[in-house]
């Protein structure tokens, strides 16, 4: 008879830069089995709630240098398993590192506030307290980065978690998971459940109905976004929702150019563009645009494309399934547009060769990147996240036009302008609608400690990273204590204090004395 963990399905993983090379294989869970991951974390929590936060904070601390320790391995399987370049997955380790590093201290602060009462003899105060149990469910864009940017700060806090990393990302989830208890991060503390997203919210609409979860933590789609915060907000819950992003870069024409281009070569086609920061439309002055796309094609053309192991701009789309997604959305491309940057579109092969390619296309999922010159305002592909190696351009007559367009989409996560001009680059930030704006800088890499989030169909106005996040992960509490041994009544036992308020000014007449 087969025992419950064989009639279990099971999913593999594979190196999308080799495919024949088998990362991991495990066992999904059934949404009960994400349900009693939310039970065991909330028998977990208060003991957890109770261990002094400095004490939190070192377990923080023994974390980051754990990741320090394990640094090129972990950044070794970041590359295997989702096939980022190995410099991107070291960038993307320290990323962990710096979030300890800013989190281990905050144990000793975690600051509430003393405030003063309106009466004599009454002390006002605020305490942060933990949110409880908090589920987090990433994708596996940057596996082990922004996990650690829900999980850091939620335990720090004093909360259990459950994660749920993406379900073509499962050793990262395993190898992070393991480095948290290795830290001291007690097991009950933080749960991993391996799961696909369609028994994920089947478990999370249990947890929720048997009031075993408190806060749901969610990067991904818009659309799956918009589906976790109506359930949430059926239960007067706020998740915190990282969603997708048609980011915008607006180059002006007194913009540094090849700087600009530099902007775009990166956030367009780092990591396949397949960062939610990545660059969706560069919008480009139309005094400059040509002298743009020119030079923005010759840096692509030119740009090496392969084995994520060696010195490339970016290697395979991170699984079958966005490279399949991918090559749907090139079917977007219209005939008023022209392409450019390669020496064909969609995958990469020895029939659809790309020059220069670095390795062996066909051992895995290797996409041409692809410019779209001619975007318009009412174009599929200028509305459209378009997760992978595909970057539109649009020509502008003025700024206002930029913004117009910059906004016009509804998403609103990572923006950038190109400009020397103080008033562009200001008008720009007052007015573009996203939560991150960069002058002079891409669209993505965002600093660790800088809030992190979007507007729109970019989330729900939540932000991760620095002290913003400590708002997701703890609720304020208000405590008023009364020692004037009278029940003192707010806003009706207040003294006040005599005042002249007829009183005016009067230095029009002369001095007494004066002749
Ligand atoms: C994401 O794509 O979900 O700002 C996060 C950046 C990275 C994080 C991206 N530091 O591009």
């Amino acid at each position: 008879m087969a025992t419950v963990a064989e009639t279990r399905r099971r999913i593999e993983s594979r190196n999308p830069a080799h495919l024949d090379d088998l990362v991991a294989e495990v066992p999904l869970s059934d949404p009960e089995g994400f349900t009693e991951a939310c039970r065991a974390a909330r028998a977990a929590q208060h003991e957890w709630e109770s261990v002094p936060a400095p004490v939190r904070g070192g377990v923080i601390k023994n974390l980051g240098r754990l990741v320090e320790q394990n640094k090129e391995a972990l950044s070794r399987l970041v590359t295997r398993e989702i096939g980022k370049p190995y410099s991107e997955s070291l960038g993307e380790v320290q990323e962990v590192v710096d979030t300890c590093d800013f989190f281990l201290s905050e144990g000793r602060r975690l600051y509430g506030q003393t405030v003063p009462s309106e009466m004599p003899d009454k002390q006002l105060f605020t305490f942060r307290t933990p949110v409880g149990v908090v589920a987090v469910i990433t994708a596996g864009n940057f596996p082990v980065a922004v996990p650690s940017w829900y999980l850091v700060p939620a335990i720090l806090c004093g909360n259990a978690v459950v994660w749920k990393p993406a379900d073509y990302a499962p050793a990262l989830g395993e190898a992070l998971t393991s480095l948290f208890h290795a830290a001291g991060v007690p097991e009950g503390v933080l749960g991993l459940v391996q799961a696909d997203g369609e028994t994920t919210f089947g478990g999370l609409e249990r947890a929720l109905e048997e009031g075993v979860l408190d806060k749901v933590g969610f990067t991904g789609s818009s659309a799956v976004g918009r589906e976790i915060g109506a359930l949430c907000g059926r239960h007067l819950q706020s998740p915190c929702l990282e969603l997708g992003g048609k980011n915008p870069l607006v180059v002006m024409p007194e913009a540094e150019l090849d700087l600009a281009v530099e902007g775009a070569l990166f956030s367009g086609f780092g990591t396949a563009g397949q960062r939610c920061t990545s660059l969706g439309t560069a919008i480009v002055h139309e005094s400059v645009h040509d002298e743009f796309l020119a030079r923005f094609t010759r840096a692509v053309e030119e740009a090496p494309v392969g084995d994520p192991m060696r010195e490339v701009l970016y290697g395979p789309m991170i699984h079958e399934r966005f490279h399949e997604r991918f090559l749907g959305w090139l079917d977007l491309i219209r005939d008023h547009h022209t392409v450019s940057g390669s020496t064909g579109t969609g995958r990469i092969t020895a029939a659809n060769p790309r020059k220069g390619f670095l390795g062996d296309p066909e051992a895995g999922l290797y996409c041409h990147p692809t410019i779209v010159d001619g975007v318009m305002a009412d174009d599929d592909l200028y509305s459209t996240e378009t997760f992978g190696p595909i970057v539109g351009v649009a020509s502008v007559g003025s700024l206002d036009e930029g913004i117009e367009l910059a906004n016009g989409h509804g998403y609103g996560l990572s923006a950038s302008i190109y400009t020397s001009s103080p008033k562009h680059a200001f008008r720009f930030r007052e007015r573009v609608s996203a939560g991150m704006v960069s002058v002079n800088n891409s669209t993505s890499g965002a600093e660790a400690h800088l809030p992190f989030g979007g507007n729109g169909k970019s989330g729900n106005g939540s932000r991760l990273s620095g002290i913003w996040v400590l708002d997701q992960f703890t609720r304020w509490q208000a405590l008023n204590w009364d020692y004037s041994g009278k029940l003192q009544k707010a806003q009706m036992d207040v003294a006040e204090l005599e005042a002249d308020l007829g009183y005016r000014l009067d230095w029009e007449r002369p001095a007494p004395g004066s002749p």
